[in-house]
C-alpha cells in the first residue's frame, strides 16, 4: 500500500511539472528586432533613430543595433547580419532604393519579416516587406514648390531661375523631392531649375559644393535656392558667408531643424517644409500589431506640416532638435 502511495506522489509531482513546462511555454518569449539605420548625417536623423529605439525599448523589445553610417553595401552586410542571426523581425531604414531584392528574399526564405521605414527602396515585390512607414516625400517637393509658384505669382518677371541642392543620388527622398517640385513648379513655366548640385543631405557637403558654384559664377540671375535638407541649406549659407556675399534669394528648406526654424522667424530664409523624425510610436506600435496577428496596412504615413512667411511665424512651436 505504502509502495502505491509512493507512486501516486511521483505521478502527482510528474503531472505537475509538465503542467508548468507548459505554462512557460506559453509566456511572452524575448523578441528581438534588427534595426538597420542609414547614418548620422543630420540632426533629423539623430532624432529620427531615438525615436524608433526608445519607442521600441518602451515596448520591451530586444534591440539589436546596426548603424552603416552612409555605406550602402555596409548595409546590407548589417541586414545579412541579422538574417544569420535570426532575429525576429528587420526594421530598415534604408540608405539607397536600389539593390535591396536579394537581399529581402534572404530574409523572407528566413521567414523574418521586415518593416521599412523613412527612405523606400526600388521593389514591385510587395511580399518582400510588411510595410513602409514615413513622410510622403513626393508631397514634401510639391509643398515647397507650391510656395515658390505663390511667392511669384503676382510678379511681373519673365524667368524665375532656382538652384536646385539635391541629396544623396538613388535615394527615395532625392528623386521624388525633386519629381514633387518640379511637377507643381511645372504650372508657372516662368519657374525653371538651372542649377543643380549634390549635397548629400551633409552639410559640408553642400558647402564645398555650393563654394565652387559661387566661384564658377553660377548664382548669377539665380531667383531661388530649394534645398532638399536643412544640413545642406545651412551648408549654403556658410558658403556665402564664407564668400562674404549678401543672401538675396528665396530660399526652401525640408526637414524643419529648429536651426532652420529660427532662421525663418528672423526672416533669413522663406519656407520650412517639414519632415517628421517622430516615427517611433507608428513603428512600434506596427510591431506590435504584427505580433498579436493583426492587419497591417501597406503604407503609413506620417504628417508633415509647412512654416513660412506666407503665414504667421509667431504660432510655430519651440522644436528641441
Ligand atoms: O530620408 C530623410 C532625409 O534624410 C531627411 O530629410 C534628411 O535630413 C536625412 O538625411
Amino acid at each position: 500500500m505504502k509502495k502505491i502511495k509512493v507512486i501516486l506522489l511521483i505521478c502527482f509531482c510528474l503531472l505537475l511539472t509538465g503542467c508548468q513546462k507548459e505554462e512557460s511555454a506559453e509566456a511572452p518569449r524575448e523578441i528581438t528586432i534588427g534595426f538597420a539605420q542609414a547614418g548620422t548625417e543630420s540632426n533629423w536623423r539623430k532624432v529620427q533613430n531615438q525615436s524608433i529605439t526608445d519607442e521600441l525599448e518602451k515596448q520591451n523589445y530586444q534591440v539589436m543595433y546596426r548603424n552603416s553610417f552612409s555605406d550602402p553595401k555596409q548595409q546590407f552586410q548589417d541586414v545579412m547580419t541579422f538574417i544569420a542571426y535570426q532575429v525576429d523581425l528587420i526594421i530598415l531604414s534604408p540608405i539607397q532604393e536600389n539593390g535591396w531584392e536579394p537581399i529581402l528574399e534572404e530574409a523572407k526564405e528566413a521567414k523574418i519579416p521586415v518593416i521599412i521605414v523613412d527612405r523606400n527602396i526600388a521593389t514591385n515585390r510587395s511580399d518582400l516587406f510588411l510595410t513602409h512607414i514615413g513622410s510622403s516625400f513626393k508631397a514634401q517637393g510639391g509643398r515647397a514648390g507650391l510656395y515658390v509658384t505663390n511667392h511669384f505669382q503676382k510678379m511681373e518677371k519673365e524667368a524665375i531661375d532656382v538652384f536646385e541642392i539635391k541629396g544623396t543620388e538613388n535615394t527615395s527622398p532625392t528623386r521624388l523631392r525633386h519629381d514633387g517640385f518640379t511637377e507643381t513648379v511645372g504650372r508657372d513655366p516662368r519657374i525653371q531649375i538651372t542649377q543643380t548640385i549634390t549635397g548629400d543631405f551633409i552639410r559640408l557637403k553642400a558647402k564645398e559644393e555650393f563654394s565652387k558654384a559661387i566661384d564658377a559664377g553660377k548664382l548669377e540671375g539665380i531667383d531661388v535656392l530649394y534645398s532638399h535638407n536643412d544640413e545642406m541649406t545651412l551648408g549654403a549659407l556658410d558658403a556665402l558667408e564664407e564668400h562674404k556675399l549678401e543672401n538675396k534669394f528665396v530660399i526652401v528648406s525640408i526637414d524643419a531643424q529648429k536651426e532652420m526654424i529660427d532662421l525663418l522667424k528672423q526672416r533669413k530664409i522663406n519656407c520650412v517644409v517639414e519632415c517628421n523624425p517622430f516615427m517611433g510610436e507608428l513603428v512600434a506600435n506596427t510591431v506590435k500589431r504584427y505580433f498579436a496577428g493583426k492587419t497591417i496596412s501597406e503604407d503609413i504615413y506620417v504628417s508633415d506640416t509647412v512654416f513660412s512667411d506666407q503665414n504667421s511665424l509667431s504660432t510655430i512651436p519651440p522644436r528641441n532638435y
